[in-house]
């Protein structure tokens, strides 16, 4: 049977304010408190999971077991058709190279190396969100949004792999988006308000 959060406070897997504030927002009054790992100390585990879920069950789990009260976590990423999914779940490593910040203009690169001239430009991002509690218990959701990639990429709102990312029936990328008009079609507004309709 599915279980609702019921409690007072709800702990967010993460040490990014900008991501706490976003939930904040979108979760309005429904949440007495909402807190984070930072807030806590709680260190962010190594994502050794194969699956989008398997690392959010990871980073909500870890939150907690620490913490003794119910943790949310999300974890996402850009699944390309042509290259069979990939990046997935190793959507920020194709941004990383050792001693180096995050270039995700290498990493767009790559995306469009690996496609070469297949036709099918094809591609979503996935959002999954887990809410853990102490005793084991979890529910999660995944959210989508479809698109196609268009190189080279457009726009310096947004971030991660937006510039190449045009939502069907749009014709800018997310690149070329304020916030507010990704967030209608994103996929984490799509798994925010599963997780809504699940839970909440
Ligand atoms: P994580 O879920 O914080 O581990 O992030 C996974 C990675 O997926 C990010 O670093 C980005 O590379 C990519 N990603 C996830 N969501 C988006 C998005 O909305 N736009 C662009 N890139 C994204």
């Amino acid at each position: 049977m599915v279980r609702k959060f019921t409690g007072e406070e709800l702990v967010v897997a993460t040490h990014n304010n900008g991501k706490l504030r976003e939930l904040r927002e979108m979760f309005g009054d429904r949440i007495a408190k909402l807190t984070s790992a930072a807030e806590y100390g709680v260190e962010s585990p190594e994502e050794t999971g194969t699956t989008f879920i398997e690392n959010a069950l990871i980073k909500a789990r870890v939150v907690a077991e620490a913490t003794g009260k119910p943790a949310l976590a999300d974890d996402s990423g850009l699944c390309v058709n042509a290259l069979n999914g990939a990046p997935g779940v190793y959507s920020a490593d194709w941004a990383e190279e050792p001693g180096k910040p995050r270039d995700f203009y290498m990493a767009m690169e790559r995306v469009q190396a690996e496609m070469g001239d297949n036709p099918d430009r094809s591609a979503y991002f996935v959002s999954c969100l887990v809410l853990a509690w102490p005793d084991g218990h979890f529910e999660s959701v995944e959210g989508y949004v479809h698109g196609t990639l268009q190189f080279p990429p457009r726009g310096d709102k947004g971030h991660g792999y937006d510039p190449v990312f045009v939502p069907n029936g749009e014709t800018r990328s997310y690149g070329e988006m304020t916030q507010e008009e990704k967030e209608k079609t994103s996929h984490r507004g799509d798994s925010f308000r599963k997780m809504l309709a699940k839970c909440f």
